[in-house]
């Protein structure tokens, strides 16, 4: 732990801290836009600067220094770090006023007005006036996929996007390329982003420079009702929000769970919410000599009675669908009995999950926040980069720390992270059963092996 003053308050943090997350420990509000608390440290906005008693005669950028690179006085004194000075409050109005020298000031047309992090924080710690009258620089807009919207000229270059695709996406997908001036991001030969996660740059964009293509001028925030919900698209169970206007749902946004998606979502989890509306069968039809017809809902319901009627109970089944609710298979389930039938299910897909082998047979045991713990993985038949992206993302965490040897039995694929092969099929389970195969060595030494089973 380190012991400093901040704004003249005694405080001990992790050695580890900046400080920046010091200073937000102690309570003061520290200005940001490249630091991210889940992405490596880039200092480049320099919007975070701070007054270090002792240090040098100028400002700091308190997310790129550490609590440890801090002295105290001669005489014990602790250290101490200052975020309310007039040099503080001066250099925090130059970096705003530079940020600002070319982004277009375009919030009345741009989508992430209030919700923009340069327009709270110019309002917070800016100056209402520019000194500068030149043009502004222009970028061309990208074309990088059908999910992300890029405005390009608002850029501040925080590389926050860049960091993401890179660090927790695994794909180096989005770079900064050219210096100075020229510098702007992109996906260097215009390609569109492939990344299950690309969703998650829009949230992480401190400015309008990228948003969410599918929103693009349907609402603003502050129009919104915020329902905290589960999302259902995967296994996971990531926290959402579900915003809404009237009874239409706008958009989907992750909540913070650290046990479950950290802060991220997948994109099937962010851009699902059109499928509510577009292309929907939005009437009943009832099949009449061979053939499906358009019908009323009295129709349906009237021709659902006269075959259930002529059925017998126990010849009546039901098969749950990936996507029902726990209130609709409750309500299924409550008919089915009511008819005196026990055919009931949910495995359409033809899943060989077995009630009778207990939950532990098909619930996520280790539990996800467990993946960091683990210290070998196994992965059989399963392609967690597609069937969960946000729990790929979590051993792709895990195995950037290092020492976590993956063997993957199943499809040879793309997981965003290193792995060995180890076969195809149930012979190299055998094989690894039987201690042959080199990889049993490896679980057998590991002192908290996962192994993840997946539906192949
Ligand atoms: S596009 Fe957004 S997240 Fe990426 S560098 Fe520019 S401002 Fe930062
Ligand atoms: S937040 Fe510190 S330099 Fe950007």
């Amino acid at each position: 732990m380190a012991k400093l003053r901040i704004d003249g308050n005694e405080i001990e943090v992790p050695d580890h801290f900046t400080l920046l997350q010091a200073c937000e420990d102690a309570g003061a509000e520290v200005p940001r836009f490249c630091f991210h608390e889940r992405l490596s440290v880039a200092g480049n906005c320099r919007m975070c600067l701070v007054e270090v008693k002792g240090g040098p005669p100028k400002p700091q950028a308190s997310c790129a220094m550490s609590v440890r690179d801090i002295r105290g006085g001669p005489n014990g004194e602790l250290p101490e770090v200052f975020t309310n000075t007039p040099m503080v409050k001066k250099a925090r109005e130059g970096v705003m006023e530079f940020l600002l020298i070319n982004h277009p000031l375009d919030c009345p047309i741009c989508d992430q007005g209030g919700e923009c992090d340069l327009q709270d924080q110019a309002m917070a710690f800016g100056i209402d006036t520019s000194r500068y009258q030149e043009d502004k620089r222009a970028v061309e807009d990208k074309y990088i996929g059908p999910l992300v919207k890029t405005v390009m000229n608002r850029c501040i270059h925080c590389t926050r996007c860049v960091r993401f695709t890179t660090e927790v996406a695994g794909i180096s997908e989005l770079g900064l390329i050219g210096r100075g001036e020229d510098a702007e991001i992109t996906t260097y030969l215009e390609q569109a982003m492939t990344s299950e996660l690309q969703g998650n740059v829009v949230d992480l964009c401190p400015v309008g420079a990228l948003t969410s293509k599918p929103f693009a001028f349907t609402a603003r925030p502050w129009e919104l009702n915020k329902t905290e919900s589960i999302d259902v698209m995967d296994a996971v169970g990531s926290a959402i929000r579900v915003d809404t206007r009237g009874r239409e749902v706008m958009r989907i946004l992750p909540r913070v769970n650290e046990a479950i998606n950290e802060e991220w979502i997948s994109d099937k989890s962010r851009f699902i919410w059109d499928g509510l509306k577009t292309q929907r069968l939005d009437r009943p039809y009832v099949r009449r000599d061979g053939r499906l017809q358009p019908a009323t809902w009295a129709e349906a319901f009237g021709a659902v009675k006269a075959a259930v009627g002529a059925t017998s109970g126990e010849k009546i089944g039901a098969v749950a669908g990936d996507l029902a609710s726990v209130e609709e298979m409750y309500a299924l389930s409550e008919l089915v009995k009511s008819l005196g039938s026990v055919n009931l299910d949910c495995r359409q897909d033809g899943a060989a999950l077995d009630p009778s082998l207990g939950r532990a047979s098909y619930l996520f045991n280790p539990t996800i926040s467990g993946i960091d713990q683990a210290d070998a993985l196994l992965i059989i038949g399963a392609n967690p980069r597609f069937e969960a992206a946000i729990l790929n993302a979590r051993i792709r965490k895990r195995w950037r720390r290092g020492k976590f040897p993956i063997g993957v039995i199943g499809e040879r694929t793309e997981l965003r992270y290193s792995y060995d092969y180890l076969g195809g099929g149930p012979d190299t389970l055998k094989d690894l059963v039987d201690g042959t195969h080199a990889f049993a060595d490896v679980l057998k030494n590991a002192a908290r092996p996962l192994i993840i089973i997946g539906q192949g």
